[in-house]
């Protein structure tokens, strides 16, 4: 074969990688019947004879001492994501990822990732995003022996939506993340059929015993992104490292009569007052997007029980499909149903894929509201898909930030982002309050100086908050770049409205009406959260335009009061 290389390697070390046949090889020459292979001496332990036309997971673990030689054709052989780790130690050493380039094989091992992570321009450095490939929804979120453990919709071989896998981070802040092995695969090789489906999302669920497992759903192979598909719920156990799932079970087949092919994203709790399981799960009931609720005596045997919440008629005239990833907690005493509607456009302002709340108490099996209308989560909508849990007496959320408007230029390596954490709360009317936790605090770096009052200088590149308090209706706040301006905030006819370099003016990114009284920003290569009124108002946008500052400006109107005002420069997550 064309390339070798020497690899130190200890034993019990696992390689995992996605290959394929590149394409336009149709039939390589010579390759007799090695196209990568793994050799300890003369000895082959492992060999890839033949590769497929589709992408295909291959794992070899290394159950011997001493260096391996790496052998490959990169004539033929196209390599995804690749990786390596060491099982005993890869809590806190993350996997090393592994590329072959010209010739070589380049390991990137978590001393790596900053470079990795600074060098482009356009990547969040206060955020989580995946090394490679794409990530969607934030899934099976929970702390387990003190650490917080994210999974995420991957896709691994492209940074494109696909067939859909579990990714695994963990982190001992909610802030820096390490890299962990892939942990949930399609049932089978989804690109071999020419199919989408595989291991969408679900959630953690902490037993009445305090053990952690998982519900999710499997979409079984798709031959159309809107109809006639079919999804399943599962049940998995994890090793007790919570590096592999260790059991897997079918636990949920069929929707109850009026539900179609939407029936997934379970959450699920242990209802200890009634000793049973709980499930709400997403879907339409005769077309209107619903949650629905299933009951378990043992986690395993799924009843129905009813429909938790059906929207109300103006969804699905326009556009709802159903309902995605429903969260339904525990708050201060109240419950509070989150629920993403895809598809629907809102008339009046052409924003889609909205994310609402609901507060409520929930007696005997009923979702009763305790407020009218059902709250608006984030007025920006590149905030979708929240997921919540529990950990250190607080309920903590992350999202995906993104809507299907935009997207990362192509040629990137990753597509996908987190927001901020967000600590959960109730105010006095009963809203939703999402607010950063507190842990951004140590990640500041310095105060930012002001070249005239009002006007912060920024440094290029690097993250930055703002945070204002007074009587702020009538303000304006542009972020500016070398090419100019990255978004506009403004409160303005009593909303707040945000703006970016790409909008045409067709979609209107505005809140419901609100007096500013206070606003926290963090905006990061692109990435700009806007915290409103401690949390009750939020607004995401993701911009891929203009994504270095170096200026921002507030611009007050005369019935402006800014009381306090403090900018800062952050260091990166993903720093030394
Ligand atoms: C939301 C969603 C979920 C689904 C997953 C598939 O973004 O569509 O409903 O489980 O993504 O990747």
């Amino acid at each position: 074969m064309s390339n070798i290389v020497e690899l130190e390697t200890a034993r019990g070390t696992r390689f995992e990688f996605w290959a394929r046949q590149k394409p336009g090889k149709s039939k390589p020459e010579q390759t007799d019947g090695e196209l990568f292979a793994l050799r300890s001496g003369q000895r082959t332990l492992y060999r890839i004879a033949a590769l497929p036309p589709y992408f295909q997971y291959y794992g070899y673990t290394h159950h011997a001492d001493g260096p391996l030689t790496v052998e490959w054709d990169e004539n033929v052989i196209e390599m995804s994501l690749f990786y390596r780790y060491a099982p005993a130690e890869v809590a806190g050493e993350g996997v090393t990822f592994l590329e072959l380039k010209g010739g070589r094989l380049v390991a990137r091992p978590k001393e790596a990732w900053p470079a990795w992570y600074q060098s482009d321009p356009d990547r969040p450095q206060l955020r989580f995003s995946p090394f490679q490939a794409w990530m969607n929804d934030p899934n099976g979120l929970c702390f387990i022996d003190g650490r917080y453990h994210l999974f995420y919709q991957f896709h691994p071989v492209e940074a494109e939506w696909g067939p859909m896998h579990w990714g695994h981070a963990v982190s001992d802040d909610l802030y820096r993340w390490t890299h962990l092995p892939v942990f949930l695969h399609p049932e089978q090789n989804l690109w071999s059929l020419g199919a989408t489906g595989g291991a969408f999302s679900g959630s953690a669920f902490i037993g009445p015993d305090g053990g952690v497992s998982f519900y999710y759903t499997e979409r079984l192979p798709a031959y159309d992104l809107f109809k006639d598909y079919k999804e399943v719920q599962r049940h998995v156990v994890p090793s007790t490292d919570l590096l592999r799932p260790e059991a897997n079970s079918l636990v949920l087949i069929d929707g109850p009569p009026g539900s179609a092919h939407d029936f997934r994203d379970p959450k699920v709790w242990y209802d200890s007052d009634r000793g049973a399981y709980r499930m709400v799960l997403g879907a339409a009931i005769d077309g209107d997007p619903a949650v629905l609720l299933y009951g378990s005596q043992n986690g395993a045997d799924w009843k129905y029980l009813a429909v938790l919440y059906r929207a109300p008629e103006h969804f699905r005239q326009h556009g709802a499909r159903c309902v995605e990833c429903p969260d339904f907690f525990e708050l201060d005493g109240r419950f509070v149903l989150v629920m993403g509607f895809v598809g629907y456009t809102e008339p009046e302002t052409g924003r889609h894929n909205l994310l609402y709340a609901q507060v409520g108490l929930f007696e005997d099996d009923r979702f009763n509201p305790l407020t009218p209308a059902l709250q608006e989560l984030d007025f920006g909508t590149d905030f979708y898909a929240m997921q919540s849990f529990r950990a250190k007496e607080r309920q903590i959320a992350f999202a995906w930030l993104f809507n299907w408007e935009f997207r990362k230029p192509a040629g990137s390596p990753y597509s996908g982002e987190l927001s901020l954490p967000r600590v959960l709360g109730l105010d006095a009317q009963l809203r939703l309050t999402m607010l950063p936790e507190d842990g951004y605090r140590t990640l500041r770096s310095r105060a930012l100086a002001q070249a005239s009052p009002g006007r912060f200088i920024c440094e290029p590149g690097q993250p930055i908050e703002l945070s204002l308090t007074g009587a702020l209706d009538g303000i304006r706040i542009v972020g500016r770049g070398g090419e100019g301006e990255s978004f506009t905030i403004a409160h303005h006819a009593e909303r707040l409205q945000v703006s970016v370099a790409e909008d045409t003016g067709e979609i209107e990114y505005r809140s419901t009406p609100l007096t500013l009284e206070n606003l926290r920003l963090f905006f990061d290569r692109g990435v700009l959260e806007i915290f409103a009124n401690d949390g009750a108002v939020c607004g995401t946008r993701r911009t891929y335009k203009i994504t270095a500052l170096t200026a921002l400006e507030l611009i007050p109107s005369a019935a402006t009061r800014v009381d306090a005002c403090e900018a800062w420069s952050y260091h990166s997550v993903w720093g030394d």
